[in-house]
């Protein structure tokens, strides 16, 4: 690697494919995330991405208290570093609700927060929530219809879990359009004992322009109406402690909005990667995670095979434009299976079975899941490793 940020000491003993963090870089990026939001209170970063207590570690030695994740696993693994303010940005359905209750008896130190958009599943993690609350109302004892779910009526809510409303804003990928039904179902969380109304999350992962001022309209586009929205929801006379919006592509626009109620929620900048590189021209981050693969064969003139497989770098970018090789940009990816990767190259010749490459994965955040550890470099040397904690889907709840 020419790269000077990357160079390593000795790699001699490192196995490959493996994953490996340049820790230096991801503080980097991490006070460049920072910086934009303007101060850590405004941050709610996602760890899927990494999946890692020590990025958490990281993150809350800067100032970074509250935190989003997608799994339960992940939940317990940001519970299990020290947070105490975790948003599980997701709607627990099926044996997951009980999973909710028992990781708040394992965690009761925890604030926790979910998504919803149903009522339904809403109402039975309430149910749940409610049977195990001190407070008991007598109400519960009969949950009925879908129109009668157990309620407060006094706003007394004891230990309860917020539920932020999910807001379709034009992924269409899950939550609910702004609107009347919205605003009812926001209504509804409000009556039902065991759970708080939250605020709002406001997921734009369909805004990937690449011109940042077309970004920057769409953004300001959802935000309107999702502003509108929360000042309908006041009206009411309901809580809206939050707006949790973004990704690495729209967080510094939403940055930029002055208003209170907004958690910013990157993922992938902690570690960014080349996909993200290419597409975000405007975002100043650095690649801190990248694949060390070796040369296993020579099997044509033309051809380079490597030990990096779709079971070591993620597969869900297009075959082909999976991982780039700096030391060899004009190198054709023709064939890939789980533990081989093939490159056509009229460069071949340079190459010998045992050499190293370097690769920069396209898309890092389902890279990180197929390691099971990672190397950690500072300083030019290998200074341990990292479990990927939360690749598993249960921890112990
Ligand atoms: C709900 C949610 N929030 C935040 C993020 C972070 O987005 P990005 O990876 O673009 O930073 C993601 C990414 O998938 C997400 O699904």
């Amino acid at each position: 690697m020419t790269d000077e940020r990357y160079a390593i000491a000795d790699t001699s003993q490192m196995l490959s494919p493996s994953l490996v963090i340049f820790r230096d870089l991801v503080e980097s990026n991490l006070a460049e995330m920072v910086r934009i939001a303007g101060s850590p209170a405004r941050l709610r970063p996602h760890c899927k991405t990494h999946k890692m207590r020590e990025v958490i570690e990281l993150e809350l030695a800067r100032g970074i208290t509250r935190h989003k994740c997608a799994t339960i696993a992940e939940a317990e693994m940001l519970a299990q570093a020290g947070v105490r303010d975790i948003f599980w940005a997701y709607n627990p359905v099926g044996p997951n609700i009980r999973r909710v209750v028992r990781f708040l008896e394992k965690y009761p130190q925890v604030k926790l927060a979910v998504t919803g958009d149903d009522a339904r599943p809403i109402a039975m993690l309430a149910e749940e929530l409610a049977a195990v609350q001190p407070v008991v109302d007598d109400r519960l004892a009969a949950p009925s219809t879908e129109r009668d779910w157990p309620v407060v009526d006094d706003g007394a809510k004891h230990g309860s879990v917020e539920v932020l409303l999910d807001i379709d804003c034009g992924q269409h990928r899950t939550g609910r359009p702004v609107g009347p039904a919205a605003r009812l179902l926001y209504q509804q969380i409000a009556r039902m004992k065991g759970v708080t109304p939250g605020g709002l999350h406001l997921y734009d992962g369909h805004n990937h322009q690449k011109d940042v001022s077309e970004r920057r309209a769409a953004v300001h586009a959802i935000w309107q109406s999702a502003a509108k929205f929360r000042d309908e929801l006041l009206a009411d006379g309901l809580p809206v402690p939050r707006i949790v919006a973004g990704g690495t592509a729209s967080f510094p626009i939403f940055a930029a909005i002055d208003d209170p109620a907004i958690e910013l929620s990157p993922g992938t900048i902690v570690f960014h990667d080349w996909g993200y590189g290419v597409s975000f021209p405007d975002l100043n981050f650095s690649v801190a995670a990248l694949v060390f693969t070796r040369v296993i064969s020579r099997p044509a003139d033309d051809r380079v095979t490597l030990d990096l497989g779709y079971k070591a770098v993620a597969s869900d970018p297009p075959a082909g434009s999976r991982v780039l090789f700096p030391a060899l940009p004009g190198a054709e990816a023709v064939l890939q299976n789980e533990e081989h990767l093939v490159l056509k190259t009229p460069e071949a010749s340079r190459f010998q079975p045992g050499d190293e490459l370097w690769g920069m994965p396209r898309h890092i955040c389902p890279t990180s899941a197929l390691h099971k550890e990672v190397y950690v470099v500072s300083g030019g040397r290998l200074i341990g490793t990292w479990a990927v904690a939360s690749r598993d889907r249960v921890l112990t709840v």
